[in-house]
């Protein structure tokens, strides 16, 4: 017989034969996978033969998550990673060499603005940064040098600038750009940037994939040949997501279209009613008929969404004072989640900008981004008026009433 600790190590490990269809998706919580032989383990390892080796390399959990994001955003395959920065820069990496262009939207999340200026701009990828609705600054931007990628997000952090991506992916691809864009805050239930004529679209699966605030991840989506590219990047740099984390975003993909439906009603009720608030300058949300991008939001998305963004006429002061006589919001970073979540950006999410590129990005001082949770509509109206009332008093005479 076998020592203790052999045995112990192999009933420790044993695993069951299922013949029935599991109704979620078990967690494959094992980094490897034993082969029948050393042909097999080579032949699914070179993938030869489709099979499971290492977890870096492939885990069913993640594939169910890749390929259910596939079948979400109309691609021929997807991919699960560890986080939407992952998504991104995998992405990213993917397509660029040395030497290549980039041109992004301006008003971009702080981190891919980071990722984009700082590390690639060390491995001398340059990127330009122009206003995605001024479409002939686009093309001048895309005319000036070859460009590998045009970067968009389909309704911008923090702004809610919406672009028009059968547009700009036409411009892009006139110009033999790969069109890459973060979707994040449309999910699929609101938008499908492939189907529109984005090559590639990257989305932080941390938001509203998964909607609970649990977990970090993120997907990659594209033609078979664009994700075999990301899924190589991925084995060489280990971005790779956690059987336990794709498990918790499958689960949440289940309830998204709810979720994004009642984001959104509460989400317009709330921007329609702020917009008519003194104090408040000026209301950011793709549903109200003051939206600059109105028209595109409603050709492109199947609602206005969950996010929006107020400027307070009293400036960063006022702001603070907001956020902090709030009693049912978090008081945290972050989006897409159960709970309705205030940042100011310049000091959080976008506190990497200076300045002026807060200017330029169209972040004004005073402005607050709301990720609109699921809580009751009339609950977060009474919150957010005990919220201006602080703002007001703490704007000072200087701020008159927008
Ligand atoms: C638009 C957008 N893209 C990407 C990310 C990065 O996602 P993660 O935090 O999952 O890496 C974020 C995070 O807030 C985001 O808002």
């Amino acid at each position: 017989m076998d020592g203790f600790a052999t045995r112990a190590i192999r009933v420790s490990t044993r695993t069951r034969r299922v013949d029935q269809r599991p109704t979620s998706v078990p967690i494959y919580q094992t980094v490897t996978f034993s082969a029948g032989s050393t042909d097999e383990l080579a032949d699914v390892t070179n993938r030869r033969v489709p099979g499971y080796v290492y977890g870096r390399l492939d885990n069913p959990t993640a594939d169910a998550l890749g390929d259910a994001a596939a079948e979400l955003e109309s691609a021929e395959a997807g991919y699960a990673v560890a986080s939407g920065m992952a998504a991104i820069h995998l992405a990213l990496l993917s397509l660029v060499r040395a030497g290549d262009r980039i041109v992004c939207t301006r008003a971009v999340y702080g981190s891919t603005r980071s990722l984009l200026v700082g590390t690639l701009g060390r491995f001398g990828v340059a990127t330009a940064f122009v206003d995605p609705t001024d479409h002939a600054a686009v093309e001048v931007a895309l005319a000036e040098a070859p460009a590998r990628v045009l970067y968009l997000e389909t309704v911008s952090n923090p702004t809610l600038v919406v672009a028009d991506i059968a547009a700009l992916a036409d411009l892009g691809h006139r110009h033999g750009a790969s069109v890459v864009v973060d979707n994040t805050f449309a999910s699929p239930y609101l938008c499908r940037p492939l189907e529109l004529g984005a090559d590639i679209v990257v989305e932080s699966a941390t938001k509203y994939l998964s909607g609970h605030s649990d977990v970090l991840a993120g997907i990659v989506a594209g033609s078979r040949a664009a994700i075999d590219a990301v899924r190589e990047a991925q084995v060489q740099t280990g971005g790779t997501i956690a059987p336990f984390a794709a498990f918790l975003v499958l689960r949440g993909i289940a309830t998204l279209a709810v979720r994004m439906e009642r984001h959104a009603a509460t989400a317009a009720a709330l921007a329609a009613w702020l917009e008519t608030e003194p104090g408040v300058a000026r209301v950011h949300y793709p549903g109200l008929a003051s939206h600059p991008g109105r028209a595109v939001a409603a050709r492109q998305l199947a609602n206005g969404g969950g996010m929006l963004a107020v400027e307070l006429a009293g400036g960063a002061a006022a702001g603070r004072a907001f956020i902090d006589a709030l009693r049912i919001p978090e008081r945290t970073a972050s989006l897409g989640s159960i709970h309705t979540i205030v940042v100011h950006p310049p000091t959080t999410t976008h506190r990497q900008l200076r300045p002026a590129e807060l200017v330029e990005a169209g972040i004004a001082p005073g402005l607050l981004r709301v990720s609109v949770g699921l809580e009751d509509l009339d609950d977060l109206r009474a919150d957010f008026a005990r919220g201006l009332v602080a703002a007001r008093a703490a704007a000072g005479p200087e701020a008159a009433p927008a």
